[in-house]
């Protein structure tokens, strides 16, 4: 820990690693005095999916704004902040590259220290958001599922800074197999949140979709338990060629499609996560995706069945935040002072030991 921090420091945390343009003030790396988080969503819809050009040029456009909000909501005047956290990857690099350069220049106007933090890291600590500020600490070791856009991996954390990388996708990311398939279902995007409430509607075993499973044998799998990978692509092939000949004819149909689809990815979630919880009995669960109403029902019920405490982020942290950014480097993580103030985006930034 560094020797600066104290207790109730004050940091401005800033997210702009994809599409949400995001400031906020934490004290005490859990109290939240203000979180802002514009989507860019709208934007992005259209074309089906992130476009990084106009991400970045709409961080350009709305960071120096958002970050203004989150000063004003939090009562706090700008000699009050003690420090500046950013993401710095993984993440866009046109997108980090905008959030990391006015960090810089604000931290360096401050004359505070600035802090870069990994997004995956983040998400991980997202669930402690608003909790106690020793509870990461205290709930170690445990195993963390970060579930998002572009993220399905599971660690075990055994301290600070102390992450192994136990499985992870080999294709697509569990929210990305949400996208394609409402794409497909012709939903729209996001599609997570759209299956999400029709499936509500459906039958989950109207189509029995393949639960994807990695081979021991797979050159992707970079020295982690094959049981513990995930793969999503096969699942989205096969929704597609269901659909070439079986067009759903009404509501009721297409909501059971989509019911046996996330009914899938859940139980790839779940089932990982039930086999990588068995050593530790503590899950933590943060990321977009976990915002699933049908993945935070059975994650819960697996939890039950086996004694596991479950720490899932509060649904206001799932998605992207600077919440999470802020928590993080008040509690101490991170990368703090010149180094910070020399790091570069990184686009493909790793979480492991
Ligand atoms: O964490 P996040 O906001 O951004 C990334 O870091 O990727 O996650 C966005 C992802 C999208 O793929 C979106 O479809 C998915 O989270 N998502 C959901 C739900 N809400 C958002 N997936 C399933 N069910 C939801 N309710
Ligand atoms: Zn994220």
């Amino acid at each position: 820990m560094i020797d600066f921090l104290t207790g109730d420091m004050n940091v401005l945390g800033i997210e702009t690693s994809c599409d949400e343009t995001s400031a906020a003030i934490i004290s005490g790396g859990t109290r939240v005095l203000s979180s802002i988080v514009l989507s860019q969503i709208e934007m992005h819809a259209p074309y089906g999916g992130v476009v990084p050009e106009i991400a970045s040029r709409s961080h350009v456009e709305h960071l120096s704004g958002v970050v203004g909000e989150a000063v004003k909501v939090s009562g706090l005047s700008w000699s009050a902040i003690d420090a500046v956290a950013v993401t710095h990857g993984p993440g866009l690099a046109s997108s980090l590259l905008v959030g990391l350069s006015f960090a810089k220049g604000l931290a360096f106007s401050l004359k505070k220290p600035l802090c870069v933090i990994n997004h995956i890291e983040a998400h991980i600590y997202s669930a402690f958001l608003e909790g106690e500020a020793s509870r990461f600490e205290d709930v170690c070791p445990f195993v963390a599922l970060v579930v998002s856009g572009g993220h399905t991996s599971l660690f075990r954390v055994d301290g600070k800074g102390r992450y192994k990388l136990l499985g992870q996708t080999i294709d697509d990311a569990a929210g990305e197999a949400f996208d394609k398939g409402a794409n497909l279902l012709g939903l729209g995007y996001p599609g997570g949140p759209v299956i999400d409430r029709i499936s509500k509607n459906g039958q989950r075993d109207y189509v029995n979709f393949p639960r994807g499973r990695v081979r021991a044998q797979n050159l992707g799998l970079m020295g982690v338990d094959h049981d513990l990978c995930f793969s999503f692509s096969g699942l989205k092939t096969a929704l597609l060629y269901y659909l070439k000949d079986h067009p759903p004819a009404n509501e009721a149909e297409l909501a059971s499609v989509a019911a046996s689809y996330q009914e899938a990815i859940i139980d790839s979630l779940v089932q990982r996560c039930e086999r990588a919880v068995e050593d530790t009995g503590v899950l933590v669960v943060g990321g977009g995706v976990s915002l699933n109403s049908r993945l935070r029902e059975r994650l819960t019920e697996m939890a039950n069945r086996n004694s596991v405490e479950l720490i899932m982020a509060r649904p206001r942290y799932c998605g992207d935040n600077a919440a999470m950014i802020a928590g993080l480097a008040g509690a101490g993580y991170g990368t703090w002072g010149a180094d910070a103030m020399a790091a570069d985006a990184v686009p493909n930034l790793v979480l492991s030991l």
